[in-house]
């Protein structure tokens, strides 16, 4: 975003702003949306021009692919603002090689480098009110891909649209977060679709979820589908468990997605002085941490969630709750990797990205 804008924008302006109907002290996740949206069809088998417009409901064929079939990516980012009005993006080229990797897998179409960070550059610069000030505050931005041509046939689209939405973010999970270690459902499998941001493997998830949702818990972790031994990610975020004062998380596979959290909290905790093993991890290791007092925090990592402590998980019908710590791992990172985000600290590894 550095990089000078070469695309042809077409820029429509809204008439009036949303902005003072919004309650910025109290915002639900997803659930306002910024004054404008980055639109770019896929038709004839190129990117059109890309165009801002106000944030307005789309209109397509019923028939739509995907609806059908689901060939749908996202992508998850977060815009910061400074106490100097500076925005600042976190690894936005991280979120640019992920949704077309994720594309990729989904046979849609690339998207070009230059259209994604323009638009998003524009739309943002375009939108910056919509970015508050302050610790925790973030505008959220939501890059998608569906396929738009319509017709029912079970074959890849042929027309698509890339969009990018902006919605005010506060925390995305408020309170505590229990998991339930998962052993009889799956989120992927080797060889299949885990490992990319699509939208199908969010909607597989919700029945578990909610069938661990009436049993008191906010998320499912997720463990291989061949055995169930060995725990993965929790869908909405990698995990990370903390065994005497090692830090340990799972290898990403094709079936986990390569978390941009996930990557940084593994730099971070090692410029903490933290030991890391990124390792397979069995469930019955972590049950037997649990048991002789050497399990002292599991935690979950996520651009939405940030960095989330986890306050207790269950597995097979048991319960466990956590103790609560001083010198938190979870707390440690989260803020280090904060102040990155949010200009307060050197930024040494070149993370932070001026809009
Ligand atoms: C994110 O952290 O950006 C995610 O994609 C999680 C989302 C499903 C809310």
């Amino acid at each position: 975003m550095s990089k000078e804008t070469i695309t042809k924008i077409e820029i429509e302006k809204a008439a009036t702003s949303k902005i003072n109907d919004v309650d910025f002290n109290n915002l639900s996740f997803g659930s306002i949306f910024s004054d404008h949206m980055f639109v770019c069809d896929y038709k004839n088998g190129s990117w059109q021009t890309p165009k801002i417009i106000p944030y307005q409901k789309l209109m397509l064929d019923p028939s739509a692919r995907v609806f059908h079939y689901g060939q749908a990516v996202f992508e998850g980012m977060k815009a910061y603002k400074d106490d100097e009005d500076g925005i600042w993006l976190f690894r936005p080229d991280e979120n640019f090689l992920r949704i077309n990797k994720s594309s990729k897998r989904l046979a849609i179409p690339e998207f070009p480098e230059e259209y994604f960070f323009d638009g998003l550059n524009t739309l943002l610069k375009l939108d910056n009110k919509w970015i508050k000030k302050g610790f925790g505050n973030s505008l959220y931005i939501r890059p998608f891909v569906i396929a738009t041509e319509a017709g029912v046939s079970a074959s890849p689209s042929s027309e698509y649209k890339f969009m990018i939405i902006c919605s005010p973010a506060q925390s995305y999970y408020g309170g505590e977060v229990r998991v339930k270690i998962a052993d009889h459902y799956s989120r992927a499998a080797s060889g299949g679709f885990g490992f990319a941001k699509a939208a199908g493997n969010y909607a597989g998830q919700f029945y578990p979820t909610n069938i661990a949702k009436e049993e008191g818990f906010q998320q499912v972790i997720w463990t291989d589908a061949n055995t169930h031994e060995y725990l993965e990610e929790a869908g909405t975020m990698n995990v990370f468990f903390r065994i005497g004062d090692k830090l340990v998380t799972c290898p990403i596979s094709d079936r986990i997605l390569d978390g941009v959290t996930r990557k940084s909290v593994i730099t971070m905790a090692k410029d903490l002085n933290i030991e890391v093993e990124v390792r397979p991890i069995k469930v019955a290791e972590v049950l037997e941490a649990n048991k002789n007092g050497t399990l002292k925090e599991i935690f979950g990592s996520g651009t939405a969630a940030v960095i989330n402590p986890i306050a207790g998980f269950g597995y097979k019908g048991d319960k466990w709750e956590l103790p609560k710590i001083e010198n938190s791992y979870a707390k440690k990172i989260k803020e280090a990797i904060m102040d990155i985000q949010y200009n307060k600290a050197e930024d040494k590894f070149g993370w932070r990205i001026k809009v």
